[in-house]
């Protein structure tokens, strides 16, 4: 009986309407317009917006016509980035943490199914004819293709390290992978499936003047193919490790191009500061911005619209004026400016803010060349409950904001840097800067707040000693005396920063693809383990839980100390450029520093942060054991350093 009515209904439906949704056995759509995976997506006709709330593990529908929140739908951790089927009936979301997609179907507003993955799913986006879900695996660098009628994994491509976001060509022929640090792109071919070529983005040369835009690619996030298919533009930073860290020397924001015909990067064509990007303020001088993150051109591909996520502006270029920025629109409205789509029309632009978890809506004022672009009335939120609390929320913005005019002091530089422009979404850029005390690595924020103390010479006992680390760090600006107690509203950004750092969930260590699937040691790595705990006496530096020592660099109250110096150790990695320091302002100089003695680091994610040592001189975990020399170092032989570096990568 209950069969007979749901019939009858669907009957009625059907009769009733001639929409095409609801047809009930679907058509085969094939679509033929490029795509990349994005953390705010728009559907064809530009009623519907879906956005990945990342730390808020939920995704959101917000309706255009109506103005509102349509749906929250909850998802799997760390949702990060979205892709629409060609149909438009179904919605795949990266979970990053949780290792699966999370197909979400649009008509009923809820998660029908789950895709498992490799490690650390980021970018996805379907074939044309939606019958493939290609997902690139962040921690495993590989790409999954997963079949999307059953969810089973096809095949899973190896590719260079940490492929990201994705993008696939109009004609569906070929797949784009960026590879956030190393500045390289796969190109997939999708017939093959196989890895045709690697474009390698250039260094951006030396520069007499080191205020000018140079340094090393790498950041990558994102790949927009323009509407004719000609060109991708990339967004990301550069980095120049020549000079000594200085706010207006060392990071610098910069897109570039790649010709899609002969996959090649159109070197003359890279947009950098006081270049392409050089838009005056009223004292005509260049409007700096930073951590630029995504962009979209308008549909007859006239301009690019650019979000930068750490300066939260956005950054306008006119391809009829030679393809330089033409407007910057300072401070979207919101926090950590990550995603933009635009309307079919042209007309409206909507910016996810990460850190807010809102939707800026911006005025396109149109295509001509003389347009401006204006904020259009109050932003959208998009989540019903922020699981941070607000300190950790405002330690979160700061740690992504490069925005000088919004807190209580500067630390950015004149706009110039976020931790993330180094620290890259929390972790490491993989480069190694010049330091007053010598070369020094970056070091990832992973369990950062659990591993004693801080620094590679661990001269830091107290994370909220930021003015050191704003001066030393990132490059020795603001007008405070180190040696005072910091004003209550400062102090408490840094409380802010702690706090966020302190929480497990933000930068957990990263699972290691080095463990068997069901994430046991390997047989070799077991092997090592004896090693590392034996004969090869790591215990004695790296043990306990965090695999350091360091923990124990503590004064008769259990308080952390500098002035402990008991567990520094002189392994024999000097750098002949390293300088001794006479300690910090803050702890009245009595924690001086020689050239000798490091702090040890834990190895929890340390397959992850390659290269090593303070001054990033070992390549590999290989080279790194290899070269501790200490009275007394055990013997090992190349057998056993490969057993114990295939342990030590399996620490996570
Ligand atoms: C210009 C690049 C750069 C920027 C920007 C930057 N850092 Fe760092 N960070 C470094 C380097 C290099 C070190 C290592 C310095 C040393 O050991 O002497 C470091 C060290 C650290 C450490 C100590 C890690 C450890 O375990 O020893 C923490 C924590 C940290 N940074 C957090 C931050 C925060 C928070 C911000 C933003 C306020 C920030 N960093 C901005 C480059 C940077
Ligand atoms: C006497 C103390 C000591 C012992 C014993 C020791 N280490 Fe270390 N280890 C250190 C110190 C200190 C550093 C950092 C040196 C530097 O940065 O220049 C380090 C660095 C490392 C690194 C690089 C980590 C990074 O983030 O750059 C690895 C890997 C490592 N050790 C593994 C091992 C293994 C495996 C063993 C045993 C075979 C071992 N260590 C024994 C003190 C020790």
């Amino acid at each position: 009986m209950k069969k007979l009515w749901f019939i009858a209904a669907l009957l009625i439906i059907g009769a009733l309407s001639s929409c095409r949704q609801l047809t009930i056995v679907e058509e085969n759509v094939i679509r033929n317009k490029a795509v990349n995976s994005n953390n705010i997506v728009m559907n064809e006709e530009g009623s519907k917006i879906y956005i990945a709330n990342i730390d808020v593990h939920t995704v959101t529908i917000y309706d255009v016509k109506t103005n509102a929140v349509e749906a929250e739908i909850e998802v799997g951790k760390e949702p990060r980035q979205l892709t629409l089927s060609p149909d438009e009936n179904v919605l795949y979301v990266s979970c990053m943490t949780d290792n699966r997609v999370d197909v979400i179907s649009i008509n009923k507003q809820k998660v029908v199914d789950s895709f498992e993955t490799g490690l650390g799913p980021y970018g996805l986006v379907t074939s044309q004819d939606g019958k493939w879900l290609y997902v690139a695996n962040y921690r495993s660098s590989t790409i999954s293709i997963i079949n999307t009628e059953n969810g089973e994994t096809e095949k899973e491509i190896e590719v260079d390290d940490r492929p990201r976001t994705i993008a696939i060509t109009a004609d569906g022929s070929k797949l784009y992978v960026p590879h956030y640090l190393n500045a390289n792109i796969s190109v997939i071919d999708t017939k093959s499936e196989k890895v045709e070529k690697v474009i390698e983005l250039h260094d951006s040369p030396d520069q007499s003047d080191p205020k000018k835009s140079q340094g090393i690619a790498n950041t990558l996030e994102q790949f927009v193919i323009s509407p004719d298919g000609k060109t991708a533009w990339v967004p990301h930073l550069l980095t120049n490790i020549d000079t000594p860290i200085h706010f207006e020397e060392t990071v610098f924001p910069a897109i570039s191009v790649i010709d899609l015909r002969t996959d090649e990067e159109l070197v003359e064509e890279r947009k950098e500061l006081f270049e392409e990007i050089n838009v005056t303020d009223t004292k005509n001088e260049t409007i700096i911005v930073s951590n630029p993150y995504d962009l979209v051109f308008s549909p007859d591909g006239s301009k690019v619209f650019c979000v930068m996520s750490g300066s939260e502006d956005l950054v306008i270029f006119d391809l009829n004026r030679g393809g330089n920025a033409t407007q910057i629109m300072r401070r979207i409205n919101g926090d950590n400016p990550r995603g933009i789509v635009i309307s079919p029309d042209g007309k409206t632009l909507y910016v996810h803010n990460a850190m807010s978890h809102d939707l800026a809506v911006i005025d396109t004022g149109g295509n001509s060349s003389y347009a401006r672009a204006k904020q259009k009335g109050e932003n959208i939120s998009l989540i019903s409950e922020d699981p941070l609390t607000p300190l950790e929320r405002f330690g979160k913005t700061l740690f992504y904001s490069a925005n000088s005019d919004e807190f209580a002091i500067d630390i950015t530089g004149n706009n110039w840097m976020s931790c993330a422009s180094c620290h890259s979404d929390g972790e490491l850029n993989g480069l190694t800067l010049k330091t007053p005390k010598g070369p020094r690595n970056v070091p990832s924020n992973v369990v950062t707040t659990e591993t004693g103390l801080f620094m590679w010479d661990g001269s830091r006992d107290d994370f909220t000693d930021y003015i050191l680390t704003v001066q030393g760090e990132m490059g020795g600006m603001t007008s405070l005396n180190p040696e005072e107690p910091l004003p209550e509203d400062v102090q408490y950004m840094y409380d802010a920063m702690f706090a966020f750092l302190q929480n497990p969930n933000s930068f957990p260590p990263p699972p290691s693809p080095y463990r068997q699937k069901n994430g046991k040691l390997t047989k070799t790595a077991l092997e090592g383990k004896e090693l590392f705990e034996g004969k090869g006496n790591c215990l004695v530096c790296h043990g306990g839980s965090m695999f350091t020592d360091s923990v124990k660099a503590v004064d008769e109250n259990g308080n952390l100390t500098t002035d402990n110096t008991n567990f520094l150790h002189d392994i024999g990695t000097t750098n002949p450029l390293d300088q001794a320091s006479d300690g910090d302002a803050r702890a009245k100089y009595t924690n001086p520093r020689n050239v000798n003695q490091f702090d040890t680091p834990t190895l929890r994610g340390v397959w992850a942060t390659a290269p090593y040592f303070h001054d990033g001189s070992a390549k590999t975990i290989e080279e790194a054991i290899e070269r501790h020399q200490y009275e007394g170092s055990p013997r090992l032989t190349k057998e056993e350093i490969t057993k114990i570096a295939e342990y030590v990568r399996s620490i996570q």
